[in-house]
């Protein structure tokens, strides 16, 4: 079998992972108490998440800023 499938599929976790979208309900800023949903109805005009709209919002990351440690783990999940 070729090496490059072999990788694949040892991987076929983070890859489905990766891009499947967030539940709304699943809460990203835990210090400010704001999940997805939160974010998508405050990003819907442009259907893109923007930090600064939902940091002016939400207080998103002014607190122990944990959630913008892991934004790489969410943020391409959200739309
Ligand atoms: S979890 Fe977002 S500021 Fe603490």
């Amino acid at each position: 079998m070729d090496k490059e499938i072999l990788n694949q599929i040892d991987r076929v976790d983070e890859l489905i992972s990766s891009t499947e979208k967030l539940d709304g309900e699943v809460l990203i800023c835990e210090c400010f108490c704001v999940n997805v949903a939160d974010i998508r109805d405050v990003c819907r005009p442009s259907q893109a998440f923007d930090l600064k709209t939902v940091q002016d919002k939400f207080n998103l990351g002014q607190g122990c800023q944990g959630c913008l440690k892991e934004i790489d783990t969410w943020v391409n999940k959200i739309f």
